[in-house]
């Protein structure tokens, strides 16, 4: 475990779309005024997005958790809500259950997912049904 630089936790409101990306639109600055390099903080800003949107879509609201470390940087984002009942389904690209509304407005390509994983370098999730979704993705520095 190395020191800690950073440890900050950003709210994320359920079905808020007129602050939606807001805490990853944070967290993308607070990456870049601690001198992270910009690709790797461009693939945290993509995933912190894509999951923060999951949130609103999805959830019933939650947080966002930012860990930096020297070597090291952690997203932990917790959500209340319906939780997901396969995982395995819900990680393949194209599955969604967005509604028609929220395709209207650009989302539901079912792609989210996807990218967190393909961006982050370790990505783990879980999630109960009825209680909710943890999301887990490191990004070596
Ligand atoms: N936090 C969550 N709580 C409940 N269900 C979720 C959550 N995140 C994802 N899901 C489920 O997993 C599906 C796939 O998520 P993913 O982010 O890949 O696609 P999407 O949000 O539907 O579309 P896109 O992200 O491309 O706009 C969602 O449609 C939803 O059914
Ligand atoms: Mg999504």
């Amino acid at each position: 475990m190395g020191a800690i630089t950073l440890k900050e936790s950003y709210p994320v409101e359920a079905g808020d779309f007129s602050t939606a990306g807001e805490a990853s639109g944070k967290i993308k600055r607070v990456l870049k005024k601690l001198g992270i390099d910009s690709a790797i903080v461009r693939r945290v800003a993509v995933a912190a997005y894509e999951v923060e949107l999951n949130l609103v879509i999805h959830s019933m609201g939650g947080h966002m958790d930012l860990i930096v470390e020297p070597d090291y940087l952690q997203l932990n984002v917790h959500d209340r809500g319906p939780g997901i009942p396969d995982v395995d389904l819900a990680m393949r690209e194209g599955y969604s259950t967005a509604s028609d509304d929220v395709r209207t407005m650009g989302f539901g390509a079912g792609m989210g997912l996807p990218n967190m994983r393909r961006n982050a370098n370790d990505f783990s999730i879980r999630s109960t049904v009825g209680v909710g979704t943890d999301i887990e993705m490191g990004f070596k520095l």
